[in-house]
C-alpha cells in the first residue's frame, strides 16, 4: 500500500483542489469507521457519488475459492444483480490479475461485454473496478458504470478512485485486524473460563488447572470418584467441592472418617440401625448413608474400613440399597459417593488387605492431588491466603520468605504450610513477617540455627513441646520445668497480641 503511495505522488499534482477536499473528508469517514460492514457501505455510496456513476457494487473475492460474492450494491434492482455479476465478471478478473484499478470506456462496443441484458437495458457505457487489499493481497473489489447518455468516467476518476482505494484498504486492515484481536480475546476469555477455579481451593499452577478441569467434568455426573493424595494435599476440599459443582449441590453432603474407628461403631453410624439390634439400640436410628439420600456421600481414609464393612459397602454401591443392622428390610438409596486414601489401595488388594472388587468399583474416576512440591508455583498464593485467615489482614511476604518455603520439600503438604504459617504468626512480634519465625523441620533438629529473639525462641519452644504432648498441658509444662499456670499465661499473652 505504501508502495502505491510513493509511485502515485507525482500523480497527486494531477487530483484537483474540490476533489483533495472530498479525500479530506473520506480520510476522516475512515479513520473513524470501526465496522467492517459500515465501511463497506460507506465506501460505496462515497464511490459511487464522487464519480457520478449510475450504480455500483461491492464485491468480496475469496482467495481460496477464487470465487466473488455481492455484499453491497446501489441503484440495482435484485434481477440484475445475477446478470450484472456475470457480465462484470471479466473486469473482476482483470482487477485481481493487474491487482489495480481498470476502466472500460465504450462498453457496448465490446462484444464480450454488451451481450449482458443488463448493459443493453441500462445502457450502460463504462465500467470501472477498483480494487480494495487486505495484506497485500484482492479482499475485494468495487464495481461502478455510467450510462450511455451520461458523461463517461475519465483517467482522473480512475485515479481518484485508486487514492480511495488505498485509504479504504488501510482502514480495512485497521478493522479486520481490531476484529481478529476481539475474536482471539473471546477464545482466551473461554479458555479462562473452560479453567474454573475449584472452590475453596487456592492455586493457579498447570497441576491445579488440570485437577479444576477434571473437578468441573467429573462433578456434572453421577460416577463415583476415588481422591487419591499424599496427606493434606486437599482430598477433603475437593471432595467437597465436587459436591458444590455438581447438580445435587442442593442437596445433603455428608462425610465420615473411616480411620480408626471400631468396626461395629462405623457400621451402625453408616448404615443406622433397628431398636434391640445390640445393647444400648434403644430406638431406630438412620444411617448416614439414608441420612445422605439423593445427595454426596465422602467415605475420607477408605483404606481403614474392615474387610467386612468392605463387602456391605460393595453392596452399596452395586445396588445403590441397604439394610439397617438387625434389621430385613431392604431400603433403596440414590447416594452419590466420593472416597478419599492417601495409600495405595491397588497395592492393598494385592496383599488382600482391600477387596480388589470393591476398589475396581472405587477407581471409576480417580483423582490424584498433586503434592505440594510438585506445584511450587502455588506456594506464593497459598502462603498469602493463610497469612489473611490468621492475621486477618492482607500480609506481604518478602522474597527471602518465599525463597524459604519454594525450596523446601512439604511432606505435610497444604496443611504444614498452612500449619508453619501460623506459627509464624505467633512468633512474630512485629508485623513483618522474618525467614526466622518459619520454622520448618530440618530447622527444628538444629534449634542452634535459631536466629529470632529469646522471646521467639521461648514460644517456638513451648509450641513445639505442646505439638509433641499432644497439647497436654500438663506433660508440657513437665517437660519445660514449668507449671501449668505459666504455660496457661504464655498461650494467653500470644492469643491476645
Ligand atoms: N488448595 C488449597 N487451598 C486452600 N487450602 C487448602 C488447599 N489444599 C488444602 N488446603 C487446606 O489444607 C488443609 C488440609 O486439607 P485437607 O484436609 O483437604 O487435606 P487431605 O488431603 O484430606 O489430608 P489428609 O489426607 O491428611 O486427610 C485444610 O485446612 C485445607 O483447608
Ligand atoms: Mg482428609
Amino acid at each position: 500500500m505504501e508502495r502505491n503511495i510513493q509511485n502515485r505522488i507525482s500523480e497527486i499534482r494531477e487530483i484537483r483542489k474540490e476533489q483533495f477536499e472530498v479525500l479530506y473528508q473520506i480520510s476522516k469517514m475512515l479513520n473513524s469507521a470501526v465496522y467492517k460492514d459500515s465501511l463497506i457501505e460507506e465506501t460505496l455510496d462515497l464511490a459511487v457519488n464522487v464519480i457520478k456513476a449510475e450504480r455500483g457494487l461491492f464485491v468480496k473475492y475469496d482467495q481460496e475459492n477464487k470465487s466473488f460474492s455481492i455484499i453491497a450494491a446501489r441503484n440495482i434492482n435484485k434481477e440484475s444483480i445475477a446478470d450484472l455479476s456475470s457480465f462484470s465478471s471479466g473486469i473482476l478478473q482483470q482487477v485481481i490479475s493487474k491487482k489495480e484499478a481498470c476502466l472500460y470506456h465504450d462498453v457496448q462496443s465490446d462484444p464480450n461485454i454488451s451481450q449482458f441484458e443488463s448493459v443493453q437495458i441500462h445502457q450502460i457505457k463504462s465500467v470501472i473496478g477498483v480494487p480494495i487489499f487486505y495484506e497485500d493481497k484482492i479482499w475485494g473489489v468495487i464495481l461502478a458504470d455510467s450510462r450511455q447518455d451520461r458523461k463517461e468516467f475519465t483517467e482522473e476518476n480512475l485515479l481518484f478512485l485508486q487514492f480511495l482505494s488505498n485509504l479504504v484498504s488501510l482502514a480495512l486492515d485497521k478493522i479486520l485486524h481490531f476484529e481478529h484481536l476481539q475474536d482471539e480475546n473471546l477464545i482466551l476469555r473461554n479458555q479462562l473460563q473452560a479453567v474454573q477455579p475449584i472452590p475453596d481451593m487456592i492455586g493457579n499452577s498447570p497441576a491445579m488447572g488440570k485437577l479444576a478441569s477434571l473437578i468441573h467434568k467429573v462433578a456434572q455426573t453421577d460416577a463415583t470418584v476415588l481422591i487419591l493424595g499424599e496427606s493434606g494435599t486437599g482430598k477433603e476440599l475437593a471432595a467437597r467441592a465436587i459436591h458444590k459443582l455438581s447438580p445435587r449441590n442442593d442437596q445433603a453432603y455428608l462425610a465420615q472418617f473411616c480411620g480408626s474407628i471400631p468396626d461395629t461403631l462405623l457400621e451402625s453410624e453408616l448404615f443406622g440401625y433397628k431398636k434391640g439390634a445390640f445393647t444400648g439400640a434403644a430406638n431406630d436410628k438412620k444411617g448416614l448413608f439414608e441420612v445422605a439420600d439423593k445427595g454426596v456421600f465422602f467415605l475420607d481414609e477408605i483404606a481403614d474400613i474392615s474387610l467386612s464393612l468392605q463387602a456391605k459397602l460393595l453392596r452399596v454401591i452395586q445396588n445403590q440399597e441397604i439394610i439397617r443392622l438387625g434389621d430385613t428390610k431392604v431400603k433403596k438409596i440414590d447416594v452419590r459417593l466420593i472416597a478419599a486414601t492417601n495409600q495405595d489401595l491397588k497395592q492393598l488388594s494385592k496383599t488382600g488387605k482391600f477387596r480388589e472388587d470393591l476398589f475396581y468399583r472405587l477407581n471409576v474416576f480417580p483423582i490424584t492431588i498433586p503434592p505440594l512440591r510438585l506445584r511450587k508455583s502455588d506456594i506464593a498464593l497459598l502462603a498469602k491466603h493463610f497469612l489473611k485467615k490468621f492475621s486477618g489482614r492482607g500480609m506481604s511476604i518478602n522474597s527471602a520468605i518465599l525463597k524459604k518455603l519454594e525450596s523446601y520439600h512439604w511432606p505435610g503438604n497444604v496443611r504444614q504450610l498452612e500449619n508453619i504459617l501460623q506459627r509464624a504468626l505467633i512468633l512474630c512480634d512485629s508485623d513483618k513477617l522474618a525467614p526466622e519465625h518459619i520454622i520448618l523441620e530440618e530447622d527444628e533438629k538444629t534449634l542452634e540455627n535459631f536466629e529470632g529473639t529469646l522471646k521467639e525462641f521461648e514460644r517456638f519452644l513451648l509450641l513445639k513441646r505442646l505439638e509433641n504432648f499432644n497439647d497436654n498441658r500438663t506433660l508440657t509444662a513437665q517437660s519445660l520445668g514449668v507449671s501449668v499456670r505459666w504455660i496457661q499465661l504464655k498461650l494467653k499473652e500470644m492469643n491476645q497480641e
